[in-house]
């Protein structure tokens, strides 16, 4: 546990030191979990997305993708739902006077109980060694099975009074378990109450005349209230896909885990129109689809699971989550919803606008169904940031911090160095800079000597070190340096570009 916590504090000071992400209003001391991305993060962030836009729109001829505004109408939320139905169970601790989300304080117990599964894992993985089996252990050990029918009975108890927004049990239940509040300890709480987390603002000059907005808190609803639009001007056939990025506000309360959960953050959902009655097979497809797309990053497979929700949103007749295993354990990271038909049909009765498809094989109209993918970029940073950041031993026992971020996603491609300051090569080295940076983002550097250059690049997760000296002035060679394998080859400056490009090909990596 305390390796994990040790682990995060590093991927957080990390983030920071190096350029990836800084406190939003630093110099006021921050806004509580809102961050700014900084120099290498922004272009690491802006990878990713391209990365997803790639494999969504541009690799789907029947997914088109658009950029809706933030502000909406406000009867959109109206309509959606959100404004009676998007909230969180909260719960006050009379004593400490902090307020905490019902739902956590309970799933937070749960972990700790997934901690002792962890905890008995590892103790029998020493005693048996090699001939351990990790899979047989979890189904057939009396201990592993008592801590898992625990968990699985307070989860479900606690789905099931959600459901029923039956607050009063959820309460009981905190109290029936003993949770205190993390930070008294003291179990003296009030009852629970739902808190909307929608952002309101205002539009107009004068509080009179002007109308209250809301920041959105899912770009979702700008992909439904345009659905008639796109279909029509793009002659889009069921099944067909309209995909976006963009930020989203919530007024989250439990803020917490760096940028993991914030008050503004970017989504990037895709929401699939498909014939009704046909929406459990494109639900299935799609699950199996995007944990695929996350598996091609190569973070490994181990990392992975889905969890099947208990609790259905209000618009929802199946959901999962593909949760990620954070340095904090298995969490969030995208949600796959079977989403009915719930958001046409609402918009369509607030708006008094059809929006239906008219299918020619069967001469009717109807309102598509509609399956959601939902991934938040933030979220899809951390997982892949603290991933990749990892302290190596080298073979001469001197060691390496090094982000091994997916080449592909990696804010720097090339970092081109002159060996020596001075005899022509730093003119060289800029001259290969000028050649490499119409196809890649590139940097020069010639601080330092050359191997605190190269672990500068390691921390900074860039694939290729090259290096131009004496030899390159004479033959037009240099030497090019791996990042993961550490290998230096010598090269041909004109084949640079052929190798960078090789490594990374969006074809390579959305193929493994
Ligand atoms: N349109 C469906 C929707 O918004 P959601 O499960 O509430 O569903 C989808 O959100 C994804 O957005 C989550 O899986 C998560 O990755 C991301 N997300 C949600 N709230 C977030 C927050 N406060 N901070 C960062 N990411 C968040």
């Amino acid at each position: 546990m305390a390796k994990q916590e040790d682990l995060f504090k590093k991927v957080i000071s990390h983030a920071k030191e190096y350029g990836f992400i800084f406190q939003s209003s630093e110099i006021y001391d921050g806004l509580s979990a809102v961050y700014d991305y900084a120099q290498n993060g922004v272009e690491l962030k802006k990878n990713i997305r391209e990365y997803w836009w790639k494999a969504m729109v541009h690799m789907h001829e029947n997914i088109v993708g658009i950029d809706s505004a933030i502000f909406m109408h406000p009867t959109t939320w109206k309509a959606s739902g959100h404004v009676d139905a998007f909230s969180d169970p909260l719960i006050d601790n009379k004593d400490s006077k902090k307020r905490y989300r019902a739902d956590v304080l309970v799933e937070d117990y749960c972990l700790k109980i997934e901690k002792k599964i962890e905890k008995e894992i590892t103790k029998a993985q020493k005693r048996f060694g090699d001939a351990f089996d990790k899979s047989e252990f979890i189904k057939t050990n009396p201990r592993v099975l008592g801590y898992q029918e625990k968990i699985d009975t307070i989860l479900k108890r606690l789905g099931k009074s959600l459901e029923n927004e039956d607050l009063d049990d959820v309460k009981l239940l905190i109290e029936e378990l003993g949770i205190g509040c993390p930070l008294s300890g003291s179990k003296n709480w009030t009852d629970v109450k739902q808190f909307n987390l929608m952002f309101g603002t205002k539009l107009g000059a004068d509080a009179a005349s002007s109308t209250d907005l809301y920041l959105r808190p899912e770009t979702a609803q700008g992909i439904f209230v345009n659905f008639a639009n796109v279909q029509k001007t793009g002659r889009m056939k069921i099944p067909f896909g309209i995909a976006q990025t963009g930020k989203a506000f919530r007024n989250e309360i439990v803020a917490r885990q760096f940028i993991f959960r914030m008050r503004e953050f970017e989504q990037m959902e895709m929401q699939y129109f498909v014939k009704p009655g046909t929406e459990l097979e494109w639900y299935e497809k799609w699950k199996t689809n995007r944990l695929n797309w996350h598996k091609s990053l190569g973070l490994g497979e181990d990392k992975y699971r889905f969890h099947d929700h208990e609790k259905l949103a209000h618009y929802a007749n199946a959901a999962a989550d593909i949760e990620f295993k954070f340095p904090f354990g298995f969490k969030e990271l995208e949600g796959i919803h079977s989403r009915t038909n719930f958001d046409l049909k609402a918009h369509e009765k607030y708006s008094g606008k059809k929006l239906q498809f008219f299918d020619h094989e069967t001469n009717s109209n109807y309102i598509p169904y509609v399956v959601e993918t939902s991934v938040g970029l933030d979220r899809l940073f951390l997982a892949i940031f603290s991933t990749a950041l990892q302290d190596e031993t080298l073979k001469d026992g001197s060691t390496r911090t090094v982000l091994k971020i997916p080449s592909i996603l990696a804010p720097t491609k090339v970092a081109v160095f002159p060996l020596l300051k001075k005899d022509g090569l730093p003119e060289l080295a800029k001259k290969v800079i000028n050649e490499l940076k119409y196809d890649f983002n590139v940097t020069y550097d010639e601080k330092d000597a050359v191997g605190r250059r190269y672990r500068r690049q390691d921390a900074l997760g860039t694939p290729f070190c090259v290096t131009v000296d004496h030899q390159s002035l004479e033959d037009k060679t240099v030497t090019i340096r791996n990042r993961d394998t550490m290998e230096q080859e010598r090269i041909a400056i004109t084949d640079i570009a052929k190798i960078v490009n090789q490594e990374i090909s969006f074809k390579k990596w959305i193929s493994k």
